[in-house]
């Protein structure tokens, strides 16, 4: 499977630094060793969908939101069918929105069904805190995690799905989750699709770590069994740094 790059630009980025960003990435990201997908804001999305087009870049281009209903009285808010066609993915579950937007797991699970729905890959984010690694609970939170953000999906839906592990402390912190730990907890989300929708289905979906990846870190994430991308955060703002990793 081909490796795949996510980078996530949160909020950050003006139509104009966009417009930059993506044309400096185009010039560096000439050979990409992986599928490598960006997610701007929702604002600048057909901007970059048009320069990647015009320009020919090797890039793909991905949500950071969607609403889990394709239609209605949602002010503000961005729908599947709005953005199919534009983009390919959608970051859903991410713990900023879990956080900050205080998102339940309940959502959560329709948010992927939505994308789904809508022919859009969700980027389905899980991880513990600080306090649930201290007590021993890391992997308890992200199995339950994913067991009820999977709950509306059906197993032939299931090879749709990237999952990425992202440790709610190891997020703009620079505090580096160690690769033993990483790998353990790929290891068990894996064991723990692989019984849920057996191994072939368990094998076609990537596992993406995220979390104060940078280039110097990166090599050593993808070297982990299991892990089969990254989900890069303020690194990717930077397109030397993020190019590179592309290119590992
Ligand atoms: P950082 O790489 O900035 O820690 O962010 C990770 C992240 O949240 C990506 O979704």
């Amino acid at each position: 499977m081909k490796r795949i790059i996510v980078g996530n630009w949160k909020m950050n980025m003006d139509l104009k630094q966009t417009a930059t960003l993506i044309t400096r990435l185009r010039t560096q990201i000439t050979n990409p060793t992986a599928k490598v997908v960006v997610c701007p804001s929702f604002v600048s999305l057909v901007q970059a969908s048009e320069i990647i087009s015009s320009q020919k870049a090797l890039l793909e281009l991905g949500a950071q939101n969607i609403n889990d209903n394709d239609e209605g009285a949602f002010t503000g808010e961005v729908s599947g069918p709005m953005l199919k066609g534009l983009v390919g993915y959608v970051i859903v579950g991410h713990s900023e929105r879990r956080i900050v937007f205080m998102e339940s797991n309940e959502l959560i699970a329709r948010k992927v069904a939505a994308c789904i729905r809508n022919k859009l890959t969700p980027i389905l984010c899980v991880g513990e805190n600080t306090n649930e690694r201290q007590e021993g609970l890391a992997k308890r939170t992200v199995l339950d995690q994913l067991e009820q953000n999977l709950s509306e999906i059906i197993p032939s839906e299931a090879s749709k799905l990237i999952i990425a592990y992202e440790p709610v402390w190891a997020i703009g912190t620079g505090v580096n989750a160690e690769p033993y730990d990483v790998e353990e907890m790929a290891l068990a989300i894996y064991h723990y699709l692989v019984n849920k929708y057996g191994t072939e289905t368990a094998d076609k979906i990537p596992l993406l770590y995220g979390g104060s990846t940078n280039g110097d870190n990166a090599a050593s994430y993808l070297a982990i069994n299991k892990i089969g991308g990254l989900l890069v955060g303020g690194a990717s703002l930077n397109y030397k740094v993020f190019s590179s990793i592309c290119q590992l």
